[in-house]
């Protein structure tokens, strides 16, 4: 079944504690985690340590997405600060079959990331590796851009390959998600819907949670129903 992963950069970084809390009361069972190193995006959010202490106060699935070069060299150290899920950006790998099996032998469940100029055929050998692929809708570096209007083409696009080839791979979208397109995200094939700005600028983010999480239910069902009818 479909579910929203709050994604915490747009969080009170001052208080994230009280965020996580609030999403943990509003049912959630993911946190998204962006990493950024100011190089492979014009941004730097948070690192090491403070996903050590995110893992330390909290049960929540760690959905951890690495916005950084090099994740060859890193990727490891994420891996044992507490990652459940680990996303490295296709662009950034010189050596992803290496990295990916990596991550799986260090019981976290690797995934690989695509920046909206990059075409889902490229997966084609790498697909049996990946727990997860997540289609970036925004380009990466900020919380609250404006969604890309053929990210969903590109969903339906990886939904067939992942089918075509029998295996059971998760489908992730991240940027520029809300309310508003939740049900188109999950009609179109994803398993896990980002939402950064949309839960935590609103002024009630669990109600802005909770309805999402709804949508993405509904949807869910609805198109198991038409599933089994056709
Ligand atoms: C952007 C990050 C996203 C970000 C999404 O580079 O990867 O996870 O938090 O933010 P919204 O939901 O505000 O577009
Ligand atoms: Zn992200």
């Amino acid at each position: 079944m479909a579910q929203i992963a709050p994604s915490i950069l747009s969080a009170n970084f001052v208080n994230l504690q009280a965020d996580i809390r609030a999403m943990e009361e509003a049912g959630a069972r993911m946190i998204h985690v962006d990493v950024m190193d100011g190089h492979f995006v014009p941004n730097i959010t948070i690192g090491i340590p403070v996903l050590r202490a995110l893992r330390a106060n909290t049960s929540l699935t760690l959905d951890v997405h690495l916005m950084i070069s090099n994740p060859d060299q890193m990727a490891e150290s994420f891996a044992e600060a507490g990652a459940d899920l680990l996303t490295v950006h296709y662009e950034a790998s010189n050596h992803l079959d290496r990295l990916l099996h990596m991550i799986r032998d260090r019981g976290v469940k690797p995934g690989i990331a695509l920046n909206p100029h990059t075409p889902v055929f490229l997966l084609e050998e790498i697909l049996p590796i990946c727990n997860h692929v997540l289609i970036m809708s925004v380009n990466p570096g900020f919380g609250g851009q404006k969604f890309i209007s053929t990210s969903f083409g590109k969903v339906r696009k990886l939904n067939d390959l992942i089918r075509s080839r029998g295996l059971d791979v998760q489908i992730e979208i991240d940027g520029g998600i809300g309310p508003g397109n939740t049900g188109q995200a999950v009609e179109s094939g994803v398993d896990i819907v980002v939402a950064g700005s949309a839960i935590f600028d609103a002024p009630r983010p669990r109600d802005v949670f909770r309805e999402m999480q709804k949508i993405a239910e509904e949807t869910g069902e609805l198109k198991h129903n038409d599933a089994l009818h056709l």
